[in-house]
């Protein structure tokens, strides 16, 4: 089943062609440069960046994904790939309520034009999915056990989520404040370091004290699966406000790997309780964060100890926001018939729960 897939939840424009799980293009455009300065997204100019990019970046996915060669012309790259496609996808959220509706504008002027079925994706599952998603050739050839518990880090959310069947979820725990991305990139904003924070902690971590100041972990030893990321970044700074300049720039790497230790840290403590109570067949990670090779390695270290077989996207590519991702999850609901009744009534949830 070939589907057009369309994500534009927060500040990557992305469109992909999947056939089934199989990837056939992916292209994401970011915006990670307009928003260095300002070390955080603004959703107005998050919004107009979509507007401006997301014709390019779909003619471009539908190209690369049925390899159109005959023409240059945006147009006609788009006519000529809607006739392949058989439904369109496209995230309704959860995420910025501006920056979806031109994503889900889009997709439902295409599937209205060229009479396509459309589905609408939660974003969350589309990052759960992402494990599914193989290349053009269908490798690799997993076998996920299920029920699979997986651990899904963004900049957007942080949750614990049981996967009974593709398509049935148990929220397990999440974050009560902010994402443990958000944390890494406030904490990276608040030290100066620029927009997303977390790939610059994680270089600068590699060469760094882990214990130059003592951050908390908050809520390990509470009896649930909920997180609580603010206070990290509040220890953070009232610990180093007094320090001058200088000694806050000697220490960097100390304090980059200190505050990365004490989110992973925390995030592990809470996982592995959870692995304990639900007792999976397999784990899985997701979400952007996981794209972090410290973090990868203390996952993989967990399953090791459990002897669960662990699985996280194949590529790094695939943890940040892409719109593969939600044509994978977009397959699975069409299997299931899961298609949209009434395209033109289509509307953004910023809040859609899992
Ligand atoms: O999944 P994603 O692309 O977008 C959301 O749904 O939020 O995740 C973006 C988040 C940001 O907070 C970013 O700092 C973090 O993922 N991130 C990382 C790494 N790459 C991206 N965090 C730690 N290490 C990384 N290598
Ligand atoms: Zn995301």
């Amino acid at each position: 089943m070939k589907i057009l897939a369309i994500e534009t939840s927060c500040d990557d424009t992305c469109a992909a062609v999947v056939d089934g799980v199989k990837i056939m293009s992916n292209v994401v455009s970011s915006q990670t440069d307009l928003f260095a300065k300002w070390g955080g997204v603004v959703p107005d100019v998050a919004k107009r960046a979509h507007q401006k990019k997301i014709g390019l970046v779909t003619a471009e996915a539908l190209k690369r994904g049925f390899e159109l060669t005959k023409t240059e012309r945006m147009e006609e790259i788009v006519v000529e790939g809607m006739k392949y496609v058989e439904v369109v996808a496209v995230t309704k959220g959860p995420g910025l309520a501006i920056a979806l509706a031109v994503g889900i504008n889009q997709a439902k002027q295409l599937a209205l034009k060229y009479r396509k079925r459309l589905v609408a994706v939660n974003h969350v599952e589309g990052h759960l999915l992402s494990n599914w998603l193989t290349n053009k050739n269908g490798i690799p050839d997993r076998k996920i056990e299920l029920p699979a518990l997986a651990l899904t880090v963004s900049g957007g959310h942080t949750k614990i989520v049981l996967i009974e069947k593709v398509g049935v979820y148990r929220l397990i725990g999440e974050t009560v404040d902010d994402a443990a991305g958000e944390a890494l990139d406030k904490a990276a904003k608040l030290l100066g370091l620029g927009y997303p924070g977390g790939p610059i902690i994680e270089r600068l971590a590699k060469n760094g004290n882990k214990e130059i100041i003592k951050l908390p972990r908050p809520m390990v030893n509470q009896n649930n699966f909920n997180y609580s990321f603010s206070g990290l970044k509040t220890s953070l700074y009232y610990q180093t406000r007094e320090w001058p300049k200088e000694k806050i720039g000697k220490h960097l790497a100390d304090l980059a790997a200190t505050f990365q230790e004490a989110v992973f840290d925390t995030l592990l403590t809470k996982f592995e309780k959870a692995i304990e109570e639900y007792k999976p067949k397999s784990l899985m990670g997701a979400g952007g964060v996981m794209a972090n090779l410290e973090i990868r390695k203390m996952l993989r270290r967990v399953a090791k100890k459990r002897c669960l077989p662990i699985f996280m996207p194949f590529k790094k590519e695939l943890n940040t926001d892409n719109a593969a991702m939600i044509g994978a999850a977009g397959y699975f609901k069409a299997l299931r018939g899961e298609f949209e009744k009434n395209i033109e009534l289509v509307e953004r949830d910023p809040r859609w729960e899992i």
